[in-house]
């Protein structure tokens, strides 16, 4: 059976190079020699090899350091070094740099026949294995971009679902989360935070949905009773989101998005820095959002007016600094309204 092999022999015994290129043609070899490492580029260059059987001592260069060479030309190219020297570190340096194979001098044309025929066998492994990670990672990606669909469609569900319920804050949430991706990253967050904040910003309200309409859309003052039933949204929200493992790393900002900096919010009264950054984050984007909007209970504020508001209630209602950072942003022109 013919071989149908592209041989390059690099050697610089010459006597060799004669037999060897003769028994490999007769066996349906393509077949090219070099004596020396120019030639050996030279070949590389101009034509096109399977396997290059390079002897390891050339005179002025060593056999590997020539095989290391020839592969930036030719990144396909597999390599058999060869020498007449029994070190065991010589061939384990061999196969380290990137040879396919290693053979001991002298050979017999059959060790020659061997070691193609385990070259190839060994390419056509790499390339089933590099296929069948080209399909996985594929595959990975494909669900991933699922996952991630899949993972809006129920964010934007839900964040619809809020607003059904209470149709004064229609467009709020996404406001909300809008200003709170940019003042995240004016922060310096990294793509996943900044993500992460401006879905818990569009579900801050969420634990809404379980409050009752009366409540929500009363005009007027609230009872104790009711400003408590109210208040319990926060909770509501965590309870709502809690069974979606998805949405875990939002519960925190959810919990806390109306705790204030001095210690007197809810629900747990936590104060400063023990309040969840992205909470204290809501916090002030939800109040200016909610000053810019007309509510059940009183009519929009203007920009100005709200931006004073912000300021006047720093480190009492809000952390001062992401006020200062946030009206920063409001003056660069870097937000909405
Ligand atoms: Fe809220």
């Amino acid at each position: 059976m013919a071989l149908d092999a592209r041989i390059l022999l690099v050697d610089d015994e010459v006597r060799l190079l004669e037999p060897l290129s003769m028994a490999l043609e007769d066996m349906g070899c393509y077949v090219k020699t070099a004596p020396g490492p120019d030639e050996a580029m030279r070949c590389a260059r101009e034509d096109t090899f399977q396997i290059a059987f390079v002897d390891n001592f050339l005179g002025p260069m060593r056999g590997i350091d020539l095989m290391q060479q020839m592969a930036k030309l030719d990144p396909g190219l597999d390599f058999v070094i060869m020498t007449g020297n029994p070190d065991i570190d010589l061939a384990v340096e061999s196969l380290k740099t990137g040879a396919a194979d290693f053979i001991r001098k002298p050979f017999r044309i059959e060790e020659m026949l061997r070691s193609i025929d385990y070259v190839r066998r060994k390419k056509a492994l790499e390339q089933q294995r590099q296929e069948v990670m080209a399909g996985l990672e594929l595959k990975i990606k494909e669900k991933t971009e699922e996952l991630e669909l899949m993972h809006f469609s129920v964010l934007a569900s839900l964040s619809r679902a809020v607003e059904t319920k209470d149709p004064w804050t229609y467009g709020h949430s996404k406001r909300v989360s809008g200003h709170c991706r940019l003042i995240a990253t004016r922060l310096g967050f990294d793509e996943f935070s900044i993500e992460n904040i401006g879905a818990a910003a569009l579900l801050h309200d969420i634990g809404k949905i379980g409050i009752s309409d009366a409540i929500l859309s009363k005009k007027g003052d609230l009872s104790d009773e009711e400003r408590s039933v109210i208040r319990s949204h926060a909770q509501k929200g965590v309870d709502i989101l809690s069974p979606l493992k998805q949405f875990e790393a939002l519960l925190p900002a959810i919990l806390h998005h109306h705790e204030n900096y001095d210690g007197s919010g809810y629900p747990a009264g936590l104060a400063g820095e023990d309040i969840p950054l992205c909470a204290r984050i809501i916090a002030v984007a939800d109040a200016y959002d909610s000053m810019l909007s007309n509510r059940p209970y009183r009519s929009a504020s203007d920009q100005a007016a709200a931006t004073a508001e912000l300021i006047a209630c720093s480190g009492s209602q809000f952390d001062g600094r992401l006020v200062h950072d946030f009206v920063q942003a409001l003056r660069a022109g870097k937000l909405d309204k």
